[in-house]
């Protein structure tokens, strides 16, 4: 790409990583400081993520990966699973067409068959209405975990073993790949955690194998552009040999 192909404000030596994907975490605790509900923290969060999906584009991003809401999160209370429920269908609902009119492709990945029916016909109506969009993809991890997304494949390989169609030897890296949920997705170049922590949360597991991984210690709901590039320069830093000896930084 030439120096004049790149979008405003990108200079040369600023190598894009082709897949973001993010763990949105510290919404309650940014409220918390605040005084605040928790509630407002996830509300906060979500104008975040607007930001970040306009920035994304902008920057040149391809895919960008969100933990929006994991299978363990049904533990938490009630009223705050409701809440996080209410805020999807919200956020499909009023940004739905904004996303469609910025070419935005808009995918799902984690368990459907547990989901209230108007949620999921609402992540089926966002991903027919943007199927043909060929911007930035957004894939929300919705009712998402890793280890299940792997199970519910391996599942689908057994029964087509079952059924003769594919023999035990015939099953690799290729074959378990393209039964996890989005498997035309590249793997994710740079996962970024917010607030501080620094683990994966069963996010992403087999295809992070390579992934860089940034940790920053501010709070989702204070994500914004400056964040995000600051998370791309680190990136860019890191030599990425993927277990060879040819460095390869931020390509
Ligand atoms: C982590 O903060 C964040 C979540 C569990 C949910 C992330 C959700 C959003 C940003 C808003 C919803 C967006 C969509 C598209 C539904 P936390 O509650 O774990 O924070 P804490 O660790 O500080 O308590």
């Amino acid at each position: 790409m030439s120096e004049a192909e790149l979008p405003r404000g990108v200079t040369a030596a600023f190598k894009v990583p082709r897949h973001v994907a993010i763990i949105m975490d510290g919404n309650g605790r940014w409220a918390a400081a605040r005084g605040l509900p928790r509630g407002e923290g996830h509300r906060r969060g979500v104008e975040a993520l607007r930001r970040t999906v306009r920035a994304a584009g902008e920057i040149g991003i391809q895919f960008i990966t969100i933990f929006s809401f994991s299978a363990e999160n049904w533990s938490r209370p009630a009223a705050e699973v409701s809440e996080l429920m209410g805020l999807l269908r919200r956020f499909i609902r009023n940004d739905l067409a904004e996303l469609h009119k910025s070419n935005v492709r808009v995918r799902i990945i984690g368990e459907r068959s547990d989901l209230n029916p108007e949620i999921g016909r609402l992540l089926v109506e966002a991903e027919e209405l943007t199927r043909n969009n060929d911007g930035l993809t957004l894939v929300v991890a919705f009712n998402y975990g890793s280890r299940q997304e792997i199970t519910r494949g391996v599942q689908r390989i057994a029964e087509q073993v079952a059924m003769g169609r594919i023999t035990p030897s015939e099953i690799n890296m290729e074959v378990v790949g393209h039964f996890l949920d989005a498997p035309d997705v590249p793997d994710p170049d740079l996962i970024i955690r917010t607030s501080g922590e620094q683990r994966l949360s069963n996010f992403l597991l087999w295809q992070a194998a390579y992934s860089e991984l940034v940790f920053i210690s501010t709070y989702w709901p204070d994500f914004d552009r400056a964040t995000l590039e600051a998370a791309i320069r680190e990136y860019q830093q890191r030599e990425r040999r993927f277990g060879g000896l040819v460095a390869k930084t931020g390509s």
